[in-house]
């Protein structure tokens, strides 16, 4: 980014005080402490006891540097790794760039005016956010610009929309999108955008048939799901990288489906430590979603680490195993780092299932074929969740609901449907949707990205609004077509929507 020089790794210094406790001194801290910035980003300002130098330290990456975290601020983790010294005015210049870019998301960097465009001897860079970085001094310089960064970030907050002026899944993502840096949301935007497109647009190729005169005045949404009683359909998919929307990444998210008596299935690449995970779970039964990875032996370690833990479930997740390359990749598996084994097979499955303790339930995510609903009964699963990974996957692809209607009939020809356990998701925006997926024959839908934007939103709070918006949705879309329990659901609720003929 500076143009002084080749850029040099990071000033690290070996994590000086494991213990948290020895970490107190009485020296009074710098003022960069307060800092809820670098507090929210993980990063402690310390004193070290016997030299009294400042150093900043982060837990969850066990990681300590003399020099301040501005690659972490910015948001620029692994990819800024200039020394301070060489801070001067063109690379102030580029990270008012880079932090005008992840607060107002209104120019991209590659916009950012070049530092020649800058008065001839300024040493200050000051538009709507100033970035006054003085050359020599590495305090001024971090205090000033994790304080200016702050007021951005304070007066952004300021404007976040109430947790209670939410009204759907829409407003929620029309939020996230303001709040969350470029790379953050691109991440979790990422997908085929016909295959996304399609996953939307199916909900409405059909139509509820409202019932009348029914005794709806109690309506149920109990059910089971993944084994276990929930009050709400309603559960939690798995989602990598749940640190770009919550602090407390899967923690929180194993507390808001707690709090709405749900499920949410722990992922593989959780973006916190597994045990951390379930720390925050009181029945430490949670699902755990299982990928085979390229690195097997670790994948295999981690899905024993979840059964140690309690895990009560496993779910595969069978539909991301192709690999890929270019700029989708980049922007959804590619940014994890770790990448599906694309030697998974049915035999290998059965391997794998016969590994779990004896009586744990199997469930396989990504099923999409009527032809392969039927192999999973055949290879003896709990269940299988329809979904195309919410479209990041495969382009040119049914649409996932029009996939649940497919399997769903099969499994009900075999006379296997109820005997085998049928979920689904992927494009679920309201209670609506998830009541025509469940007319069609899931026992549960998942949501996705919905949740990822409520938590950037509004954390933990954020994401039990919004399960309960969808749930009180759904129970007033049962009362419309006259059924009281979820048992009580079929396809006769629905009819197929044809398009109105169009004028010549
Ligand atoms: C940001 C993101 C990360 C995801 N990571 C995983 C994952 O690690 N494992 C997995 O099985 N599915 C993953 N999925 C797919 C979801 O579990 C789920 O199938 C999908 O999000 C549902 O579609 P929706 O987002 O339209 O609701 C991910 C989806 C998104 C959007």
């Amino acid at each position: 980014m500076g143009k002084k020089g080749q850029p040099a790794a990071p000033e690290t210094v070996e994590d000086p005080t494991d213990d948290e406790e020895e970490r107190e001194v009485d020296a009074p801290l710098p003022p960069e402490a307060a800092s809820k910035i670098l507090e929210a980003l993980d990063w402690q300002v310390c004193v070290m006891p016997s030299t009294r130098q400042r150093y900043f330290y982060s837990k969850t990456r066990r990681q300590a540097r003399v020099q301040p975290p501005y690659h972490s601020i910015l948001g620029l983790e692994d990819t800024f790794s200039h020394h301070p010294s060489w801070i001067d005015r063109d690379v102030a210049w580029d990270m008012h760039g880079a932090a005008t870019s992840i607060m107002s998301r209104k120019q991209s960097l590659q916009n950012h005016p070049p530092a020649s465009t800058l008065p001839e001897g300024s040493t200050s860079v000051g538009l709507d956010l100033c970035l006054f970085v003085p050359v020599a001094s590495r305090t001024w310089a971090s205090a000033l610009l994790v304080l200016d960064l702050e007021g951005a970030m304070s007066s952004q907050h300021l404007q976040t929309r109430a947790l209670t002026d939410f009204e759907s899944c829409s407003e929620y993502e029309e939020e996230a999108k303001r709040s969350l840096t470029e790379s953050s949301w691109d991440y979790i935007a990422g997908g085929e955008s016909d295959t996304m497109q399609r996953n939307l647009d199916a909900f409405k190729s059909f139509a509820l048939r409202p019932r009348i005169l029914q005794d709806v005045s109690c309506i149920s949404t109990d059910c089971s799901i993944f084994g276990k009683r929930c009050a709400t359909p309603i559960y939690l998919s798995s989602l990598a990288k749940g640190c770009l929307v919550s602090k407390g990444g899967e923690a929180t998210f194993v507390r808001a489906a707690a709090r709405c008596r749900t499920r949410f299935i722990v992922p593989s690449i959780s973006s916190v430590p597994l045990r951390d995970v379930w720390a925050a779970s009181e029945s430490c039964d949670l699902a755990f979603q299982f990928y085979l990875l390229g690195d097997e032996v670790s994948s295999i370690e981690r899905l024993h680490e979840a059964i140690a833990l309690g895990a009560s479930a496993i779910v595969v997740t069978v539909d991301a195993n192709a690999p890929r390359k270019g700029a989708l990749f980049r922007a959804t598996a590619g940014a994890t780092g770790v990448f599906p084994s694309p030697r998974l097979s049915w035999s290998r499955l059965a391997e794998l299932k016969a590994m779990l303790p004896r009586g744990m339930p199997m469930y396989l995510k990504g099923v999409q074929t009527a032809e392969d609903a039927l192999k999973a009964v055949a290879a003896d699963v709990a269940g299988i969740i329809v979904s195309n990974h919410g479209g990041r996957v495969c382009g040119d692809s049914m649409a996932a609901l029009h996939c649940l209607e497919d399997v769903a009939s099969a499994l009900r020809a075999a006379g296997v449907l109820g005997k085998i356990e049928l979920y689904f998701d992927s494009g679920v925006r309201s209670g609506r949707d998830a009541l025509k997926a469940l007319c069609l024959g899931a026992t549960a839908v998942g949501i996705g990205r919905p949740y990822y934007w409520a938590a950037a939103c509004h954390e933990e709070d954020g994401i039990v609004a919004l399960l309960q918006m969808l749930t009180s949705e759904l129970q007033h879309a049962m009362a419309q077509i006259g059924t009281s329990t979820l048992h009580e659901l079929s396809p006769d609720s629905l009819c197929h929507v044809v398009p109105a003929p169009s004028r010549l």
